[in-house]
């Protein structure tokens, strides 16, 4: 039976960390969150991440845009927000309305204010492995297998999924780590088979349910990024928790896993962007 990786318990230790250091810095970090229109789940998230700043000492200031917000008016908020001194990173919450382009937007903010690690400077970054902010979702992964004693140097990890905000820059830190990395996505041959190659199972598909059993190895640590609803609309991961639980070694559940970890990692890169900002003003 598999050991439960405690995300909320792991967060919790981590923003009290964070906590302490805010107290030590001379300025309040700040962190604008912009969403538009009216997606309730994005809402959720971003009530989530204006709490958890209150909670560490980051001042937070959410903006709630209209669904008829123009791509205009929203970059116009941004520009206002790279001016900003009080401002150190932002956030704008995806997905956005059709008729704005997410990809104009994110690069228009500012890299050292971009904690998403969104825009094109950060990722080309990351991939150098010389990041200014560590992608918020693959980072709270990599901090759940370190503070549960999970070696990755020299695993096989997979990870399926190939989106740009989890699947490629999740491969991309596991690879830094010394893993060997493949990538598996909707057109994989053999899904299960490679799989169960895996050490280390990274699964962010968005499917309940989707990484069965008979896909793990004996003895594999299974991280679950999935946050979907299954048919009776709870919560639940991409994993079949219950089956897969009887041969991982280690498991992530949903919710109390990697979901806590992403805002957490967001409070940190908030944190590195004003510590960055204050050294860059002296
Ligand atoms: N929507 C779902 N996940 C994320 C995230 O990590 N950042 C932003 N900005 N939007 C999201």
């Amino acid at each position: 039976m598999a050991k439960l990786i405690d995300g909320k318990a792991i967060s919790a230790q981590i923003r009290e960390e964070l906590s302490d250091k805010i107290k030590t810095m001379d300025k309040k970090p700040g962190l604008a969150v912009v969403i538009v229109g009216e997606d309730q789940a994005s809402k959720v998230y971003v009530r989530n991440k204006h709490k958890a700043c209150e909670e560490v000492g980051i001042y937070s200031k959410v903006f709630e845009l209209p669904e008829e917000t123009t791509q205009e008016q929203l970059l116009a908020l941004i520009d206002e927000l790279n001016a900003d001194s009080a401002i150190h990173g932002i956030l704008v919450q995806l997905p956005l309305p059709r008729h704005i382009s997410a990809d104009a937007v994110i690069e228009r903010i500012r890299p050292d204010k971009d904690v998403d690690a969104f825009h094109a400077v950060n990722v080309g970054h990351i991939v150098l492995g010389d990041p200014l902010f560590l992608p918020c979702t693959p980072a709270g992964c990599m901090e759940l297998l370190s503070r549960s004693g999970i070696d990755v140097a020299g695993k096989e990890c997979v990870v399926v999924g190939r989106s740009n905000i989890v699947g490629k820059p999740m491969a991309m830190l596991l690879l830094h780590a010394n893993a060997t990395v493949t990538i598996c996505h909707s057109r994989t041959a053999d899904l299960a088979g490679v799989t169960r190659r895996a050490d280390i199972l990274v699964s962010a598909v968005g499917k309940a349910g989707f990484i069965t059993a008979d896909m793990v190895k004996d003895g594999a640590v299974v991280i679950d990024v999935g946050m979907n609803r299954n048919s009776e609309g709870k919560l639940c991961g991409d994993v079949a928790f219950d089956e897969v639980a009887e041969k991982a070694s280690y498991i992530t559940p949903v919710p109390g896993g990697v979901g806590p970890m992403t805002i957490t990692m967001l409070l940190r890169n908030t944190i590195t962007a004003a510590e960055n900002f204050a050294a860059a003003n002296k």
